[in-house]
């Protein structure tokens, strides 16, 4: 359980977070999303204690760090296994002694050590590769080993920072779904910081937004997704029509979200008043499930234009409808 409280951090007279507040459950993966600057890395830094945070608390299972210090602060940290983009794996060290060293360091024994090390290594997949050095391994293999690196010394916390960044898609599937089983496996708390999307669609429960060091947006990964005017949800369900209107046109986004989507939500179009004479042109739509919601969408292209009280009327049948911007090939050309 990570609890952050007003959580603020200063360098010198700039103040690179301010008043964060954010609690993260065991079982339950945080999506930390925002534009580069925005602060992320110092929060996980913050979480993970390499850096103190001005004022705030941060408690991780009930633990307040600023409390601690040496002997206490260190042990404290086991508490937090932490993965960076490209693993920083020793590199004249096999998988098996990378993944033992923070074993090492707790001086543990031989024969333990080894024990845990082909258990981590079983469980990330990795077991065949223990006498491997890592130049010897793909991107996705060294982060493996990173992760079994960071749970050696069985964190309750997880801290990823930008892990799936610069792998390819696959790659960053089997990590994310890797990191979803260990989650539930281990009961653990993470905080997930990416700016990709896709992640925080496939294994986030919840989201936060940072811009300039503060929270914009922050819920359930589900209330987000229900929520038709969160910037959030447009990040995370991008429309991407896959054709242009011919001439002049309405454009409009009609969507629909919820636990079922009906499978006739979108011919309530066909019943507003006025349409019937009227050129409709799907230019895209979907129904997709994002953690258990289902979301229909539809960009439409009315032609000339939409009849008076388009959107009240589909409104009143429960869709939601916002005038949509394309760019049409004759603008771009
Ligand atoms: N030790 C430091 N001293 C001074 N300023 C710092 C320090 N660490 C970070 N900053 C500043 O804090 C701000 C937030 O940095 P941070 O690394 O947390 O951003 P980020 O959201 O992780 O960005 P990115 O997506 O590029 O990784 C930046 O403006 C950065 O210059
Ligand atoms: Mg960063």
């Amino acid at each position: 359980m990570i609890e952050i409280e007003s959580l603020t951090k200063r360098f010198g007279d700039r103040t690179v977070l301010d008043d964060i507040s954010l609690s993260v459950g065991s079982g339950e993966i945080l999506a930390v999303v925002g534009p580069s600057g925005a602060g992320k890395s110092t929060l996980s830094r913050c979480v993970s204690f390499l850096e103190r945070p001005s004022s705030g608390t941060v408690r991780v299972d009930g633990k307040d760090f600023a409390r601690l210090d040496g002997a206490e602060l260190i042990a404290a940290r086991r508490d937090i296994g932490v993965i960076f983009q490209s693993a920083p794996l020793l590199r004249r060290r096999t998988v098996a002694q990378n993944v033992a060293l923070p074993l090492e360091y707790l001086r543990a024994t031989d024969a333990s050590i080894d024990r845990r090390v082909g258990e981590l290594l079983d469980r990330v997949g990795l077991a065949d590769r223990s006498g491997y050095f890592p130049a010897q391994l793909s991107g996705g293999q060294k982060q493996r080993v990173g992760i079994a690196r960071a749970l050696a010394l069985r964190p309750s916390v997880l801290l990823s920072d930008e892990a799936t960044a610069g792998l390819d898609p696959s790659t960053t599937k089997s990590i994310l779904a890797l990191l979803s089983h260990l989650r539930d496996e281990f009961g653990l708390s993470v905080i997930l910081i990416t700016h990709e999307m896709e992640v925080v669609r496939e294994i986030a429960d919840s989201v936060a937004r940072i811009d300039g060091g503060r929270i914009v947006e922050h819920g359930s990964v589900t209330d987000i997704i229900l929520d038709p005017d969160s910037a959030l949800a447009r990040e995370l369900l991008p429309e991407r029509p896959a054709v242009t209107p011919d001439g002049p046109a309405d454009i409009w986004e009609v969507s629909y979200a919820s636990r079922r989507v009906p499978l006739d939500w979108l011919t309530a179009v066909h019943s507003v008043p006025g349409i019937s004479g009227l050129r409709v042109d799907v230019l895209s739509a979907s129904v997709e499930a994002i953690r258990g919601v289902a979301v229909g969408r539809a960009v439409l292209a009315i032609s000339p234009s939409a009849p008076t009280g388009f959107a009240d009327h589909l409104r009143d049948r429960g869709l939601h409808v916002r005038t949509a911007q394309i760019s049409s090939r004759r603008e771009a050309a």
